[in-house]
């Protein structure tokens, strides 16, 4: 018996099946899911080679366009980051003047050390998608107040003009200061600075800044708070709830935070490998990720302030080569933002760079390999990476409603992640991921059999349709597809025809590794 069930399963591909139950009226641990959820930070040195500095960058808007055309709002954009607290503000200048370090191996698309915009730069924004709510990063590492007042100054007045109303284009908040904690090892304070300095420094800026930018109780626009690289998750060192034990929210300044945010990636890898990309697209990895962050959220949520990871992704040093870029990335992304929005994460904004490794967009022609540096044989276009394609099925999953809630389904298996989503209190879609990297040159591809059944009242469905993310392997670079349709296109819109398949549920589904399905019920 035991030997007839192994040859079995190894002619059917190693299939083990898993059985799912789904409930059919949103249970109370349901969450209300953003439409933008899926959000991105800008690395802010080259912000108008992405938004285009004097006509729009039509590729960069399509990509983010495609986004909002599925949940019917746009994708968050904060543009800050390393490079915010190495601006400087001159009225005279129109083009950005930006000076580099030199390239590496490991890092071929540095951060500018010293950029010097003028007006035309914060101006850029009116070039993103209609309704795009922004937040913008000041220069606190410097420690020049004027700059920070020059820079916010100019901003305001970005945000006033015509072109930006009519667009409905909003700012939604100012960040000063980008990873605070870390001023004391990268020279920008003294190697005693602590959290009560921190606390000082803010609010000296923030009550001009508020001043220059007319944030108010009642104004629109707010702060940002903390923008932490790390957190000590306790009331001692640099996390959120320490910065409100040193008064953070008590001056008039600090009462116009909105949002906490904090930073975090997966580890730091400047070179990867197979073990690497099945460790970040692993169930319980992701998890743990996360979780740490819950007395942050607990603490922020408490004082009824919203709470994101306002600059996120999969590895730092922009990304580990052939992981980080990876098709199996997508399935972290995808798996990392819904797990989040389990445990109080607004939004996750993916930080982007020109030429890093992580980007889910490459909004500008490249001439140099994003892996090591070297010299393309011909120009790289403008193009979508393989992340690109976890955005898009998270929109799809959220839909447009406006008010999806969300709920992570118990799956008895290490490598099936699976949610449903709910449109009022009814059960409209659910996404599997199966995590288990199939890798180029492994040999057999296994199968995870699903098996449904409904739990609670109201009628079963007993027809769903199907839509796959096909992936050739979790280390291919390129050639996914969705529903049958690439967004690897020259103007990054999705090509090809359209493909779901209507099962019934009483077959189940098959989910092969490395694979995401969408199942809609309705
Ligand atoms: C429904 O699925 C759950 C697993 O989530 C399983 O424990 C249970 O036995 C299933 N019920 C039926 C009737 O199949
Ligand atoms: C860069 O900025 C620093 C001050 O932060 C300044 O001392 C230096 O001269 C600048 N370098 C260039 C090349 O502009
Ligand atoms: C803010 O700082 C600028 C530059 O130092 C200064 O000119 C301005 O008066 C300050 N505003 C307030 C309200 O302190
Ligand atoms: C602060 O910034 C202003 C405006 O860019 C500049 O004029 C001034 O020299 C800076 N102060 C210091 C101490 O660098
Ligand atoms: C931070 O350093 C200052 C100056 O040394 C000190 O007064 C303050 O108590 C320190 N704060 C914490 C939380 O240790
Ligand atoms: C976070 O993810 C990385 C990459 O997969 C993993 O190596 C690390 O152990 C995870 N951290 C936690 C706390 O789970
Ligand atoms: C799942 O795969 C098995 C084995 O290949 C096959 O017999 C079965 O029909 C598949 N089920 C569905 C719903 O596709």
């Amino acid at each position: 018996m035991v030997i007839l069930g192994f040859l079995c399963a190894a002619l059917l591909g190693k299939q083990v099946a898993v059985s799912v139950s789904i409930p059919l009226v949103a249970p109370s641990t349901a969450v209300a899911v953003s439409p933008s959820l899926f959000s991105f930070s800008i690395e802010q040195d080259r912000w108008t080679d992405w938004a285009g500095s004097t006509s729009r960058n039509q590729f960069f808007f399509n990509t983010l366009d495609n986004l909002a055309r599925l949940t019917g709002a746009p994708p968050h954009v904060r543009i800050g980051a390393n490079s915010e607290d190495h601006t400087r503000f001159n009225a005279a200048i129109q083009a950005t003047q930006l000076v580099f370090p030199a390239i590496t191996t490991t890092v071929p698309y540095p951060e500018a050390t010293n950029i010097t915009v003028g007006d035309a730069f914060s101006q850029a924004t009116q070039f993103l998608p209609p309704n795009t709510h922004v937040t913008w990063g000041l220069n606190l590492g410097q420690n020049n107040l004027t700059t920070a007042f020059l820079e916010a100054k100019s901003i305001v007045k970005a945000f006033s003009s015509s072109a930006m109303k009519n667009a409905g284009i909003s700012l939604d908040a100012i960040e000063i200061g980008n990873e605070a904690d870390l001023y004391r090892n990268n020279g920008a304070r003294p190697s005693t600075y602590n959290i009560t300095q921190y606390v000082r420094d803010w609010t000296t800026f923030a009550t001009n800044v508020s001043s220059a930018a007319g944030i108010s109780s009642t104004s629109s626009t707010k702060f940002w708070g903390c923008a932490f690289a790390g957190s000590s998750h306790s009331t001692s060192g640099f996390s959120p709830q320490s910065a409100f034990n040193q008064g953070l929210l008590k001056s008039t300044a600090g009462s116009f935070i909105s949002t906490i945010s904090q930073h975090h990636y997966s580890g730091s890898f400047c070179s990867g490998n197979g073990g690497l990309l099945q460790d970040l697209m692993t169930k319980s990895t992701i998890r743990g990720n996360l979780t740490a962050f819950k007395p942050d959220i607990t603490a922020t949520r408490a004082l009824g302030l919203d709470y994101v990871f306002g600059e996120t992704n999969s590895f730092s040093c922009h990304g580990a080569p052939g992981v980080s870029n990876a098709a199996g990335a997508a399935l972290w992304g995808l798996d990392y933002a819904l797990s989040g929005t389990q445990i109080g994460i607004s939004r996750m904004f993916f930080h982007q760079g020109i030429g890093y490794k992580y980007n889910h967009i490459q909004p500008a022609t490249l001439t140099r390999s994003i892996l090591d540096g070297s010299n393309l044989p011909s120009p790289l276009p403008p193009h979508v990476q393989s992340t690109y394609y976890g955005a898009i099925i998270a929109a799809e999953a959220i839909g447009s409603s406006g008010s999806t809630r969300a709920v992570e389904l118990s799956i008895d298996n290490i490598r099936i992640a699976g949610y449903a989503f709910y449109e009022g209190t009814k059960l409209v879609r659910a996404v599997f991921i199966n995590s288990d990297a199939f890798l180029q040159g492994s040999a057999t591809r296994a199968t995870v059999h699903l098996d449904f059944n409904f739990s609670g009242s109201g009628t079963a469905p007993t027809t769903i349709g199907v839509k796959r993310l096909a992936i050739g392997h979790a280390d291919d670079q390129s050639g996914l597809t969705w529903g049958g349709q690439t967004y690897e296109t020259s103007d990054g819109r999705p090509s090809g025809s359209l493909v779901v398949q209507t099962g019934s549920v009483s077959a189940g589904v098959n989910i092969t590794a490395t694979e995401v399905v969408l199942l809609n019920f309705t």
